[in-house]
Formats: structure tokens, C-alpha cells, sequence
């Protein structure tokens, strides 16, 4: 498939430094997408468009995606740091990046070493599923630099598993855990699933007192979203499997902060719990926070840079191998095009903090009083209002009423199958 040609990869550089600021020395985000997995699993949305056979690919079938991989960190980096971005924080996300051999990892490792400046690094995450973790591999991230591990339990009932389609027994997830800190990974998080169809209210319960048993410094409970396209929703759409309904996707999530809460964590961002914030998702920071510009490098990644919208789509794969210096899409932000926005803001007033004007109009360039005024984001508010959510806004933030956030979020979700007032982590 050929990607429309917006802007070449030089004009777009040159636009970014126009729009990047006067600070000599600007902080970035920097986000590497691996799109490979053991499975595919049954609920899904970030791989719903990517074949089993190439999302479970071996490791000939990965190296043309490492060298595209590597070929786009050289060339970008290089020119973002003259520009003046340091990275402080790194993500890999996915997909499964510890589905790659340490050799790959490193492979890739050495390309944004040489394309950056990566001394000021203060978080580095990693993804990974119970069944890709093994010491050897933990003992490779952990000498790259890996400080940060987020573990995908999603449930621990075995039949929820298998119905799930993960390729990890209860035992192994249970067994992450102890492996992670005997690698000398302390900082991590476990990603869970709450309303999963056919999971009942007292499984999820069992879930999550056990997670807590294990302590971990990080919890995320993403409320279950059943997009088009995953074999969860044909199930649903073919009566296989019944959906919760809305007021059981909210007591069920309830009932989490319930014992999160008795447990000691605090939500700092919807569906984000931690007890200290020096384990809060530095990268979720500059994703819901607008704390600053992000680069995303790989066929499936987002980006918010110079004040631009910039991602590749995972049905690009075979133009991505070929060109990965060019972006699928390439959007400087504008009042004209204002749904370009609705991640940003959505995101933003997921946390605590809600919309900061002054971030807004650094990250995008816009006032963010005249977005709010766009006909696109009226009726936006508006459909937020009819979900439940309650504003609270001051002369600097406008944010939503703590109290309201998983009611809004979930009713959105239920109502939209969109992923909820902004799409979660790619
Ligand atoms: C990009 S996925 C990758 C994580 C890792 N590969 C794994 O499987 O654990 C990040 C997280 O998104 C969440 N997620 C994916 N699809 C979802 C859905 N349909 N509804 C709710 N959460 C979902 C899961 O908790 C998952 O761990
Ligand atoms: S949940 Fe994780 S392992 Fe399963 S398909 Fe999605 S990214 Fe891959």
C-alpha cells in the first residue's frame, strides 16, 4: 500500500525546528513500537489490524523491521538533537517488545545511542507478557538501561485467560512477579482488564487481591473495551459471549478503587494507580500530561512534535520496511482540523491535574479556549456531559470532577466502543 506523500521527511524536520521553541535544550519522549506477539490475543485493539502470522513473527521475519526500525531512529535523531530535544524518558510498547531477542533489543538499543544523547534519561519502560520474561532477557534490559517493567496480567482466573486467548498460564503470571525483583527490577506495573464478558464481578475481585498480594509499586485497571474487529466483540455480536452491562462496568471498577484505595494507591490518572508518585508512568506524563514533545519511532507509533500530529498506521507495514522515514500522516495542528485533537485533550483531563492552558498551547501551538469553541469540540463537551462528567475550572486548568472520571470514561465507552474519552497507550 503507498502512504499518501504529505510533506518529505527534510520539509517536515525544517517545520518541526520552526515550531519547536526558542529553549536550547528541549525535553522529549521517546517511544519505540514493537509490533510482535506470541499471540493474538481475543480482546485486543492495538493489533486488530495485524495478521497472526506476521504479528507472531520469527526471528527472519523480524529483521527487516529491526533495520527499518534503526534506519528511522538514525536518521531522526541526529536532527531532533540539533534541534535541542534531549530525551527523558523511553518507552517500548507494542505489541510485545520482549518478544525480541537481547541481540535485538541491543540492536536497537545502539541505534538511539547513537542518534541521541541519552545521559539525561530518567525513566526507561518496557513491555512485556508473563510468558516472554525469562532471566536472560531481564539481565539484557536491565544492562541497557531498563529501570521500568509493565507486566500484562490482565486477569488471573485461568479460565478468563484461555477465554482471553492469552498465551500465559495463571502460574507464569504469578511467577513474573518474584522474577522481575530477583533481576533487580523494583519499578513495575501490572496492566488488568476489569468487566472482561463472562468474567463475574467476585473473579475480578480474586484478581485483584491477589495482584495486591504481590505488592507492586504500579497498578493499571483498563476497563474493557470491546472494539470492532477483535474476536471478543464477534463473540459479543454472536451472543457467544454476553457483555456486563453499563452499571456492572462500573461497579466492578469501583470495587477496584475500593481495594486499591484501602490498599494505600491513589488514581493519578484514570485507571492509573501507584502509592508513591516516584513509581507514576513517566511517559504517561508527557501522554496525558502534555508535558512535552513525544517521538514515536516504528509502523504502528504516534507522535506529537513541533507542534505537529505525526503516526504511522500498523496497515502500512509494507511501507513502513520500505521508507520509514516517512510518516503516514504529517499534520501541523489547526483550528480547521480540531478532532486532530481529541487524544491530547482527552487524555489530559483524565488526570488529576486536568488541562493545563499554558502545556496546550505549548505542545499544539492553539489556544486551547478557542479549540474548546470549535463546533467539533462543543458538541464533544457536550456528549462528555450527557456521559456524567462534571467540569471544574479555574483561570490556568479546566478539569473533571475526580469523583465523576471512571463513571464518564466508562459510560463514553460503552456508548462510543471508541476507546473511551482518549485511546490508551500504542
Ligand atoms: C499494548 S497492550 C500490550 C501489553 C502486552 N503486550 C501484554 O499483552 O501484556 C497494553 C494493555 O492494553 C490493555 N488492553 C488491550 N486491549 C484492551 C481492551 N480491548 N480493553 C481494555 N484494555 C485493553 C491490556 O491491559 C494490555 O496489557
Ligand atoms: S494484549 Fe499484548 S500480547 Fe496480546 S495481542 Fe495485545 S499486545 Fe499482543
Amino acid at each position: 500500500m503507498n502512504r499518501p506523500r504529505t510533506i518529505s521527511p527534510r520539509q517536515l524536520l525544517t517545520a518541526i525546528a520552526e515550531r519547536a521553541g526558542d529553549a536550547p535544550v528541549k525535553r522529549l519522549a521517546v517511544y519505540v513500537h514493537i509490533p510482535f506477539c506470541s499471540s493474538k490475543c481475543h480482546f485486543c485493539d492495538w493489533v486488530t489490524d495485524i495478521q497472526v502470522g506476521r504479528l507472531r513473527s520469527a526471528a527472519d521475519g523480524r529483521a527487516p523491521y529491526i533495520a527499518a526500525l534503526c534506519d528511522q531512529i538514525r536518521f531522526y535523531g541526529p536532527q531532533l538533537t540539533r534541534i535541542g530535544y534531549r530525551p527523558t524518558v523511553m518507552y517500548w510498547g507494542g505489541g510485545t517488545p520482549t518478544r525480541l531477542t537481547p541481540d535485538e533489543m541491543r540492536a536497537i538499543r545502539a541505534a538511539l545511542d547513537d542518534a541521541f544523547d541519552l545521559s539525561g534519561l530518567v525513566q526507561w519502560s518496557m513491555e512485556t507478557t508473563p510468558n516472554d520474561l525469562d532471566p536472560d532477557r531481564l539481565a539484557a534490559m536491565r544492562e541497557m538501561g531498563v529501570d521500568r517493567v509493565s507486566v500484562g496480567l490482565q486477569s488471573l482466573n485461568p479460565f478468563q485467560l484461555r477465554r482471553a486467548g492469552r498465551a500465559h498460564s495463571r502460574e507464569q503470571a504469578l511467577a513474573a512477579v518474584p522474577m522481575l525483583r530477583q533481576a533487580g527490577i523494583t519499578n513495575f506495573n501490572i496492566d488488568l482488564i476489569s468487566g472482561f464478558p463472562g468474567e463475574d464481578r467476585d473473579s475480578f475481585d480474586r484478581t485483584v487481591e491477589e495482584v495486591l498480594e504481590l505488592d507492586p509499586p504500579h497498578v493499571s485497571v483498563y476497563p474493557y473495551r470491546a472494539t470492532p474487529k477483535t474476536v471478543m466483540a464477534m463473540q459479543l455480536d454472536r451472543e457467544i459471549l454476553q457483555a456486563h452491562r453499563h452499571h456492572d462496568m462500573v461497579a466492578t471498577y469501583e470495587m477496584a478503587m475500593e481495594r486499591l484505595g484501602r490498599a494505600g494507591y491513589h488514581e493519578y490518572c484514570h485507571g492509573y494507580w501507584v502509592r508513591d508518585a516516584a513509581h507514576e508512568d513517566r511517559d504517561g506524563n508527557y501522554k496525558y500530561d502534555l508535558a512535552g514533545d513525544k517521538i514515536g519511532f516504528g509502523s504502528g507509533a504516534e507522535s506529537i512534535i513541533g507542534h505537529h500530529l505525526l503516526w504511522n498506521e500498523n496497515t502500512a507495514y509494507a511501507a513502513y520496511l520500505r521508507d520509514p522515514r516517512t510518516f503516514s500522516l504529517a499534520h501541523r495542528f489547526t483550528l480547521d482540523e480540531p478532532e486532530r485533537l481529541t487524544a491530547p485533550v482527552g487524555g489530559a483531563l483524565m488526570t488529576r491535574r486536568g488541562v493545563s492552558f499554558a502545556r496546550f498551547r505549548r505542545l499544539t501551538g492553539l489556544s486551547f479556549a478557542e479549540l474548546r469553541a470549535t463546533a467539533y469540540f462543543t458538541r464533544w463537551f457536550e456528549v462528555l456531559g450527557e456521559c456524567g462528567a462534571r467540569f471544574v475550572e479555574s483561570d490556568t486548568h479546566l478539569r473533571m470532577d475526580p469523583a465523576v472520571i471512571h463513571k464518564a470514561y466508562i459510560t463514553h465507552l460503552v456508548n462510543t466502543t471508541a476507546g473511551g474519552l482518549a485511546p490508551r497507550r500504542a
